[in-house]
């Protein structure tokens, strides 16, 4: 690791210059000062990755030093120098947040090990928060897409709701974007900077499940070797994530009301109840309603957990936003696999439009996934789609028409088509034009025009005619 800026506050002349020496040879930036007010003088204006101190010095009574600069700067990284024989101090400076205490007389390499930790830590700790914001970024909620007025529904309640612990449920088909919402509201949270522990009560067995939720005690049941903490302790002051809720047997349903009533929990094996602040998002892609109807989940743990309900809509219900997302997974799947794909034809977004989209977003992501690996240009076409989706037929030839070598006339088509659909229509108007995808004044004025009537009743303009003959 680079080496960084340290400062060294030691009023023993000699000391300071020891050590300047040694920290140089080692290419550190050092800094020294010889009082707590030049120190902090220097702390004010300088910038300063680790901080060594003395805890005897002229103007400053034991670890009043240390109290001043975490005052100034409460994330410092500050190492104590302390005398044999005066470990207190260097413990209740600890018990403040400095890092290490190191002994006099200094050894070059007990000095040289300590910083050299030092900054590690420092470097974890900016590590650690890099990736933090990464998440944050990650999973802001701008970074959702949804321009559709539905999911623009859904981002208001999150921003309503993101300051209160309220618990809420999130309900959608399978792909819709469930537990990509439920990190977006925790990211937009005021507990953003705690856990977010996610949980699939579908996935595993229920014994493992209340293991992983509640925690044990060692020797709880056979293999309890020891302690283990369990998810709602290890979420504490962060967000609980449950997912496929409706999953949940009847057993744990009554277990997780309770401890959601009480916000405490018992470790399986415990006797002790341990408080718990954490804020429970559940999903399910099930309707909860009818599992209630048929004995398979409680309603009272329905009401506890549906104090704010989302419903997530199916991607064929807001497919105006089918061309943003294509977009957007095309470029984070080119740059995964380092292509160049500049976009999607016109006919293959077409077929993506058209498509209904069972597995929604999920599925179009891997639609799109495999269409960048297969593509062999720099625009992805319809060869590159999955099957289910390039083989649709388009609305025509779904009707088995093809045009006969002679050609055809349209004029006839039409007129034949508009029959069929009032036939299937039992001749009201009404339910054809919808058919056809016409309004009433379009379909109407097209009957007119084809002279197309019921079989048996005269056309208006026929019955006219018919009378002017008689
Ligand atoms: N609106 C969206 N914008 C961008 N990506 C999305 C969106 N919705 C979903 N995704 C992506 O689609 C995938 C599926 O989303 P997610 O896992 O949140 O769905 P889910 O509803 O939890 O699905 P399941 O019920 O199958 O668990 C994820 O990779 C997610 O990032
Ligand atoms: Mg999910």
């Amino acid at each position: 690791m680079k080496p960084g800026n340290i400062l060294v506050i030691d009023d023993e002349r000699s000391q300071r210059e020891i050590m300047a020496l040694i920290l140089r040879s080692e290419k550190y930036e050092v800094d020294l000062a010889s009082t707590a007010k030049e120190a902090i003088g220097k702390f004010q204006t300088g910038e300063y990755d680790v901080v060594l101190t003395d805890l005897k010095l002229p103007d400053t009574e034991g670890i009043g030093i240390v109290q001043k600069i975490f005052q100034l700067n409460p994330l410092a990284s500050l190492i104590i120098m302390t005398a044999h024989g005066s470990i207190d101090s260097a413990v209740e400076a600890m018990k403040l947040g400095a890092l290490d205490y190191i002994t006099k007389p200094l050894e070059r390499e007990e000095l040289l090990i300590a910083v050299k930790r030092a900054f590690e830590k420092i470097s974890l700790v900016k590590e650690n928060n890099r990736l933090r914001q990464q998440l944050q970024e990650k999973f802001h909620i701008n970074n959702i897409i949804g321009n559709h007025p539905r999911m623009q529904e859904v981002f208001e309640v999150v921003k309503k709701i993101s300051n209160s612990t309220a618990t809420v449920l999130i309900n959608g088909e399978s792909g819709t974007g469930k537990e990509l919402l439920a990190r977006a509201i925790h990211f937009n949270s005021a507990r953003k900077n705690k856990p977010f522990q996610a949980i699939n009560c579908a996935a595993i067995p229920d014994t493992l499940i209340e293991s992983e939720l509640f925690g044990y005690e060692k020797g709880a049941f056979t293999g309890a070797i020891g302690r283990r903490i369990g998810l709602f302790e290890a979420a504490d002051g962060g967000t609980l994530f449950l997912d496929e809720v409706g999953d949940l047997s009847l057993h744990l349903q009554g277990k997780l009301l309770r401890t959601l009533q009480e916000r405490q929990i018992r470790r399986i094996g415990g006797s002790e109840e341990t408080a718990i602040d954490v804020r429970v998002i559940a999903a399910t892609n099930k309707r909860l309603d009818q599992e209630i109807k048929k004995d398979q989940f409680r309603e009272d743990l329905y009401y506890r957990l549906n104090v704010i309900s989302i419903q997530m809509p199916p991607l064929r219900e807001r497919s105006t936003d089918i061309p943003e997302l294509v977009h957007h997974f095309i470029q984070i799947y080119s740059q995964k696999t380092n292509k160049q794909i500049q976009g999607i034809s016109r006919e293959a977004m077409r077929k993506l439009l058209e498509y209904s989209w069972p597995g929604n977003v999920r599925q179009l992501e891997s639609s799109i996934e495999r269409a960048v690996l297969l593509c062999e240009q720099d625009v992805i076409g319809i060869a590159d789609l999955p099957p289910e989706i390039c083989r649709l037929p388009s609305p025509m030839t779904g009707l088995g028409l093809e045009l006969p070598a002679d050609g055809i006339s349209l004029e006839e088509l039409e007129r034949e088509l508009i029959f069929k659909a009032m036939e299937q229509s039992d001749w009201i108007i009404m339910k054809a034009a919808k058919l056809l995808g016409l309004t009433y004044k379009t379909l109407q004025y097209r009957l007119e025009k084809h002279g197309i009537k019921k079989p048996g009743v005269l056309a208006a303009n026929e019955a006219d005619k018919t009378s002017e003959k008689v």
